[in-house]
């Protein structure tokens, strides 16, 4: 019995994104956690979600968590906000395994994080338009006033790597420019691109504005889960072993590249899955 458990705890656990954002939460739960190994999944074939149907997003995500369990994970983490907005609930019903979503962390520390109860966010069309982040904020204090942007071509941007550029600045002025006349002082990254361009965001908007980045806080929330459920690796892997594997369902060259120049743990193998086949 004993070991059974130790087999569970020492299994990897499942993170997801569209693409490369997801690697933003994937890189703060080997800081936080990190005997912990990781299966990623970025949908590169499909990026953007955010544009999508809630239909399509759900029959992608519904796809991944099959493919994440014929990997063996013993959780799996939608580092998508628009996935976490639009599948998270329906893959609660349907799989055993614990999920986490990115939203309720944001919104969370967003509602904590707040002085004058202006908070903005930002995400995709898909996550913005769901109205989650709203919803999540005012369960917490409803006299919080919540202002969201759609962002659509920061995806796009990001995926493409052009991370510090005056293209990403103008389109980021332009994005912003509302959220500032409205005097915010919270701003939730509601997608997880959105980190990697947080320095140009974070110009635009000023000092006077705190970015949320819910990565930070998802992983908190996954150690928790793990622990709750005794399933927290209590060691580091074997020396030798290949603790954190990346699939992607496009070109695995090109995010190898690209996942090697954001996360510092030397990316060795990342192979390209035919996903629809799940
Ligand atoms: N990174 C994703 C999110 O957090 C999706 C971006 C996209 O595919 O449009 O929403």
């Amino acid at each position: 019995m004993a070991l059974d458990r130790q087999e569970l705890q020492a299994r990897p656990v499942g993170v997801f994104d569209s693409g490369v954002g997801g690697l933003t939460v994937a890189r703060e739960i080997m800081r936080q956690i990190p005997n912990e190994k990781i299966v990623y999944f970025g949908d590169t074939a499909r990026v953007p979600y955010g544009s999508k149907s809630r239909d399509t997003v759900v029959r992608y995500s519904r796809q991944i968590v099959r493919f994440l369990q014929t990997k063996q994970v013993k959780a799996i983490v939608i580092a998508c906000n628009t996935a976490s907005a639009f599948a998270l609930d329906v893959l609660e019903q349907e799989t055993d395994l614990p999920l986490i979503g990115v939203i309720r962390p944001g919104a969370r520390v967003a509602a904590d994080t707040t002085r004058n109860g202006e908070i903005g966010v930002i995400g995709t069309e898909g996550t913005i338009g769901s109205g989650i982040y709203p919803d999540f904020i005012h369960r917490i204090n409803k006299t919080i006033r919540v202002t969201g942007k759609a962002c659509p071509l920061f995806t796009s941007l990001v995926e493409e790597g052009l991370l510090e550029d005056p293209v990403t600045d103008e389109i980021a002025s332009r994005y912003l420019s509302e959220l500032i006349d409205i005097g915010i002082d919270t701003l939730i990254l509601g997608c997880t691109h959105y980190p990697l361009i947080r320095s140009t965001i974070g110009r635009i908007m000023g000092e006077g504005v705190t970015l949320v980045n819910p990565a930070y806080e998802t992983a908190v929330e996954l150690k928790r889960l793990l622990e709750k459920q005794d399933l927290l690796c209590p060691k580091p892997p074997a020396l030798g072993e290949n603790r954190y594997r990346f699939y992607v369902s496009d070109s695995a060259d090109k995010f190898k590249r690209f996942a090697n120049s954001i996360i510092k743990y030397g990316i060795l193998t990342a192979k390209t899955v035919p996903i629809e086949e799940y």
